[in-house]
């Protein structure tokens, strides 16, 4: 296991990892797409496969997009590949998640910097800074997530819905709104994880109920339909979610179905919260209408339940949550609250790395 390498708690295939053996370097990868009966390794020793594996979901979320793509271009360099054909294979591999192009991005000038013999290893060392560096951030949010919750929810012991998938899955550390909740189950504080089953592609009954199980939290899988009567029963103190690019006007794209969860919100009074690095903040997108959202075939959706042959269907990834229906965001540099532009900006000023 390598120095960042995290993984779901007792899982034994970390989530990404970068391996030397004899015959070349190898990205390895937890292979999402298997979970939750299955944990199988997805070793990529090219970039057309790691390109596969982001496409086919095998590796997701944003944190851990940008660690992977990063390692892609170490990859491409180390193997001797064209390394701008594999930056550009890589980072429109998907085109939400602003963390991906970031890491790719990152590793390159790495790579372009230090010249033709220096390349390979200085893409390397960088993409293992962008390993590090998320892991640390997962930290940071962890304990200013949950100093927030206290600020937020009275009477502690808390009930928190979330939707998607955001733990140890998706990043170098142990992850961005489930590593906020782990952190208050581990200090005894978590009443209850309601977990939005996210439709369709089920983060959040294969993956999210995958890892509350492993870490033990009590936590109870809803289909997303189920989540305003749970709002309306009084059951939820607060909604958790992760994201996958951050507008600088503070709208938020995240997992489709993020959206109606925060007009549930706003309607029982409920803190909605977003928890991401400042790598999922693009202050080149102006507002959340400037974001590519992207759009995944129907047959996802069509293939869910028996429908009529020739069913079409609107498949969307991702939802814009307006910065008005944001009650904070959490970043590795503190929270944001109100959610402003001037205060999100200030917040990236104090941004490591690049
Ligand atoms: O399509 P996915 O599974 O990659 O979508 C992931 C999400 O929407 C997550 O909520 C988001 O990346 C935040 S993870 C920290």
């Amino acid at each position: 296991m390598g120095d960042h390498d995290t993984r779901p708690e007792n899982t034994v295939i970390p989530t990404v990892r970068w391996e030397e053996p004899p015959d070349g370097p190898v990205l390895v990868l937890l292979d999402q797409t298997r979970l939750p009966h299955e944990e199988v390794e997805l070793r990529c020793t090219d970039v057309q496969a790691l390109v596969g594996a982001i496409r086919s979901l095998a590796v997701r979320g944003a944190p851990v997009l940008g660690v992977a793509g990063a390692y892609g271009v170490a990859l491409a360099a180390a193997r001797g590949y064209d390394v701008e054909d594999a930056v550009d294979l890589l980072a429109n591999a998907r085109p939400t998640a602003v963390n991906l192009a970031y890491g790719v991005e990152r590793a390159a000038a790495a790579y372009r910097g230090a010249g033709q013999d220096e390349g390979p290893a200085a893409a390397l060392a960088e993409a293992r800074a962008v390993h590090a560096e998320d892991a640390a951030a997962s930290t940071a949010m962890a304990a200013h997530g949950e100093r927030l919750l206290a600020e937020l929810v009275s009477g502690g012991g808390y009930r928190i819905l979330t939707h998607c998938n955001t733990g140890a899955l998706v990043s170098g550390g142990e992850g961005t709104a489930l590593g906020v909740v782990l952190a208050t189950h581990r200090s005894g504080e978590l009443r209850r994880l309601w977990v939005d089953e996210t439709r369709p592609l089920l983060q959040g009954s294969r993956l999210t109920a995958y890892e509350a199980a492993r870490a033990g939290m009590p936590y109870t899988l809803l289909a997303d339909s189920a989540a305003g009567s749970l709002f309306a029963a009084g059951e939820v103190d607060a909604v958790l979610v992760g994201a996958d690019r951050i507008a600088a006007d503070g709208s938020t794209a995240n997992k489709v179905g993020s959206y109606p969860l925060a007009v549930l919100a706003h309607h029982h009074q409920v803190p909605f919260v977003v928890v991401a690095p400042t790598t999922t903040v693009d202050l080149e997108t102006p507002d959340g209408a400037s974001i590519e959202i992207e759009q995944r075939p129907g047959s996802e959706v069509t293939d869910l339940a028996p429908t009529p042959l020739g069913t079409q269907a609107y498949n969307p990834a991702f939802d814009v949550t307006p910065a008005a229906l944001i009650t904070a965001i959490v970043t590795e540099n503190g929270v944001i609250s109100p959610v402003t532009a001037d205060r999100l900006a200030a917040v990236c000023a104090k941004r490591t790395g690049v």
